[in-house]
């Protein structure tokens, strides 16, 4: 078991750079199945979530090779159509190969990923999106089985927002017959990443960044050498983290206009932020103001920010409200922060907060992958040692945090236990 431990009560001070996003990372590797052409993948983080998504690229007959942060693909094979639980079960996003498969093969079989912690994340307007196309789905022993002899453009309207939802069916919208129109179309910067990629490959799509996208189909795509954009989260983590310190943080190679909610909120709470096009300058002193959150699909606060801002909260000069929309069980991390010493009452969706002047250093157990991120944001602020536990969870999303809180000035390191 690995666990970080944590001495709280060091400022953050320095620079420190942004690693490639890892919800564009999972989507542009499965978009590799869409072509026999070799694709190449620049500034690709190193996470447990990629091995997991290489391995299935792998398992299904992609060759790969991969040097530092640069992956390349071939799919130029593809010996099976099939992901098995065994993969999806370890993570949500392999639902992001049943598509592309689709589209490319005419056929796949996808276990279904089931529950997960923040909540039941169903993927039912995948296969909804993917009957439009005129694909056969039927859900066989815990699979989702799709055939189809082409895909026939459509006419998409989902239910709510989803962003691996959208990435899905504008993948398979790539090579369908014909126009496609995806209403209701998440427009979250790492849909607009797949997009430009997609772009880059031959395909015809228009509106990305918006929620109506246009695809018009094309026969073939091709490869490409293709940069996956900066974490947006990891960054908003890193300026969460500085502010919750009283630091001064420079995020080096990131896209501000990604994070303009978070920014909004941090100047809301006192924070000084200063903006160049690839380069986030934060400054923060003493106790900070609450600030009240509502997440949201973007551009509006991202709910994967939601957890580190509720630690931030925690130790404001006064109370707040974190309202949460998306997910209907992300609220794990509160009775973890509570055992820092944190004042938070949940009601329903929303959580209310009211600010302490210190938290005391406690051993802590990670839920989830941003709930993680929190814990490790509270333990930095809270006087005295902290443990995080199950680290595997912070490992799946954050790519070294701890070597880079460390070269920030943090007091933070690995520890392996039996
Ligand atoms: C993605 C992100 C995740 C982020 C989330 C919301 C990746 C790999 N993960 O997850 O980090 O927290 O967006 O910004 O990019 N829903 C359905 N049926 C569906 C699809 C979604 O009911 O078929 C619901 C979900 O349960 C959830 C909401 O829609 O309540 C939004 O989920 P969605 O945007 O699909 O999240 P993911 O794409 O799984």
């Amino acid at each position: 078991m690995q666990k970080l431990v944590i001495t709280g009560g060091r400022s953050l001070k320095g620079e420190v750079q942004a690693s490639g996003a890892k919800n564009a990372a999972l989507p542009l590797l499965a978009a590799a199945l869409l072509t026999d052409e070799e694709m190449t993948f620049l500034n690709v983080p190193d996470l447990a979530d990629v091995k997991t998504m290489l391995k299935l690229l792998e398992q299904l007959g992609c060759q790969i090779s991969r040097d530092g942060h640069k992956v390349v693909i071939s799919a130029r094979e593809v010996l099976s159509t099939v992901a098995p639980y065994e993969l999806v079960k370890t993570m949500r996003a392999s639902i992001l190969v049943l598509c592309p498969l689709v589209a490319r093969f005419g056929h796949a079989k996808v276990s279904l990923p089931g529950g997960c912690a923040i909540g039941a994340r169903p993927v039912d307007q995948h296969i909804k999106g993917l009957k439009a196309f005129g694909t056969e789905v039927s859900i066989d022993h815990g699979y989702v089985k799709a055939d189809a002899k082409e895909l026939v453009g459509t006419r998409i309207i989902t239910d709510m927002v989803t962003v691996t939802g959208t990435e899905n069916l504008l993948m398979a919208a790539t090579l369908a017959k014909g126009r496609t129109v995806l209403e209701n179309a998440a427009r979250e910067p790492e849909v607009v990443d797949l997009a430009k990629c997609l772009k880059a490959m031959g395909a015809n799509i228009s509106g990305d960044g918006t929620d109506r996208i246009i695809v018009e189909g094309v026969e073939k795509l091709h490869g490409c050498t293709y940069k996956v954009m900066p974490d947006r989260i990891e960054v908003g983590s890193f300026l969460v983290a500085a502010a919750i310190t009283g630091g001064e943080v420079t995020v080096k190679d990131c896209n501000p206009a990604d994070l303009e909610a978070v920014i909004v909120k941090l100047r809301e709470a006192g924070a000084d932020i200063k903006t160049s096009p690839d380069s986030i300058h934060i400054k923060a002193q003493g106790r900070l103001k609450p600030v009240n959150i509502r997440t949201a699909p973007f551009p509006a606060f991202p709910t994967d920010m939601q957890a580190q801002f509720m630690a931030l909260n925690a130790l404001a000069n006064g109370s707040s409200q974190i309202t949460e929309t998306i997910f209907e069980n992300r609220f794990m991390h509160v009775p973890e922060l509570q055992r820092l010493g944190a004042d938070i009452a949940i009601d329903g969706h929303t959580a209310m907060v009211n600010g302490v002047d210190k938290l005391l250093g406690a051993p802590l157990m990670a839920t989830d992958l941003r709930a993680s991120a929190a814990l490790v944001i509270a333990a930095l602020a809270a006087e005295g040692e902290s443990t995080v536990d199950r680290i595997y969870h912070l490992d799946r999303g954050y790519e070294k945090m701890e070597e880079k809180l460390r070269s920030l000035g943090a007091n933070i390191i690995r520890r392996f236990d039996k």
